[in-house]
């Protein structure tokens, strides 16, 4: 044997030295490992590629031993390939598990809501069923049946958004409207509270807003008095702002109601010590309310004579202001989540 052909004996018992120590230890050694030795331009390619220079006596042995030093190397590559494949699918994904992921934003009841809810709550214990009506209202169910007369300044159109050439049609005034349209279709007894967006055409400011939110009730059965409603409001006010909570009824006027009156609530702020809140009296005025008018349930089909009942409104905002402090009502709309997002613990 020439010393060149030894030469190339010897080369190939180094390269399966190489093959067999060459360290892998992941996917990517694996590659490398591939293409230096078994690529088409790998190590091995070379070697048998010098059969050309072998003498015919020696070219088989020679074949031989580097095919077997082919499949040496081959054989490592399938069985390190399979074992990491198992690895992968036992280790799980290849990303990091212990990466703090991607918050999740969780969004919060918007106050005006947690306030309703809280209303409605309260009278659906008691008996009340929730009725919704239309907010784009006729002349009837807003104001005539509600025993407005025809020259009532709440007609006015600085009070309230008329459709234009039809005066007949505006956006309801107050949720009062929804009385008259549960009293048309439905005998009583009735108990029945209404929630909903109001409209008025008023300048837009941190006090006052072209839209706000009312909760409407209304109880009509026979004997019905006055202490039923007074009674009423007491729970509802112990309810709502805590059970050391008082109650003051003031004589007011509305057209719909005879007699009249308008509700106070010890300040729930400062408990009746006087706050900035309730302007240093004790009290802040909640809902206007009174015993339903005769009239207003003659134009309803419901006999005056056999039915009495009771009514009472009060504006979700103004509740939902007191209660979190709110000082500019135009919050409510603005949709700042900023501002939204602090009142996920409440209620
Ligand atoms: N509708 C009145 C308003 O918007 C509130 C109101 C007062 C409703 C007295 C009533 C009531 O049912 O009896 O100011």
């Amino acid at each position: 044997m020439t010393t060149e052909v030894q030469n190339l004996f010897d080369q190939v018992s180094q390269m399966q030295a190489q093959v067999e120590q060459y360290p892998v230890s992941n996917n990517d050694d694996l590659e490398r490992f591939r293409i230096e030795f078994i690529g088409t331009k790998g190590k091995v390619k070379d070697l048998l590629a010098a059969i050309k220079d072998v003498p015919n006596t020696e070219k088989k042995a020679y074949g031989q031993t580097v095919n077997a030093l082919k499949q040496v190397a081959e054989e490592r590559y399938a069985t390190l390939k399979e074992q990491f494949e198992s690895n992968q699918t036992t280790k799980g994904p290849d990303f990091d598990l212990t990466m703090p992921g991607d918050a999740v934003r969780i969004g919060s009841r918007h106050p005006l809501n947690l306030v309703r809810n809280q209303i409605i709550e309260i009278f659906k214990r008691i008996g009340y069923v929730v009725a919704e009506g239309p907010e784009v209202e006729d002349d009837w169910h807003n104001f005539t049946a509600l025993n407005f007369p025809p020259d009532h300044p709440a007609r006015d159109m600085q009070d309230t958004f008329f459709v234009q050439k039809n005066p007949d049609i505006a956006l309801r005034t107050h949720t009062s409207s929804v009385q008259v349209r549960v009293m048309e279709r439905q005998k009583p007894p009735i108990r029945a509270i209404f929630p909903g967006r109001v409209f008025r055409n008023e300048t837009i400011s941190a006090r006052s807003h072209c839209y706000f939110h009312q909760v409407e009730g209304l109880y009509i059965d026979k004997n019905v008095s006055f202490a039923d409603l007074k009674q009423t409001l007491y729970h509802f006010a112990q309810e709502m702002f805590g059970p050391e909570t008082k109650i003051k009824l003031r004589p007011s006027y509305f057209p719909f109601t005879e007699p009249s009156a308008e509700l106070d609530v010890t300040c729930f702020i400062c408990g009746g010590e006087g706050c900035p809140v309730c302007k240093y009296s004790g009290w802040v005025e909640i809902l206007g309310c009174g015993m339903v008018d005769p009239a207003v349930l003659a134009n309803c089909g419901i006999d005056p004579e056999e039915y009495s009942g009771f009514a009472f409104g009060m504006g979700i905002d103004r509740i939902t202001m007191l209660r979190y402090q709110i000082k500019d009502i135009r919050l409510m709309s603005e949709n700042d989540v900023r501002f939204l997002g602090q009142f996920k613990a409440a209620f």
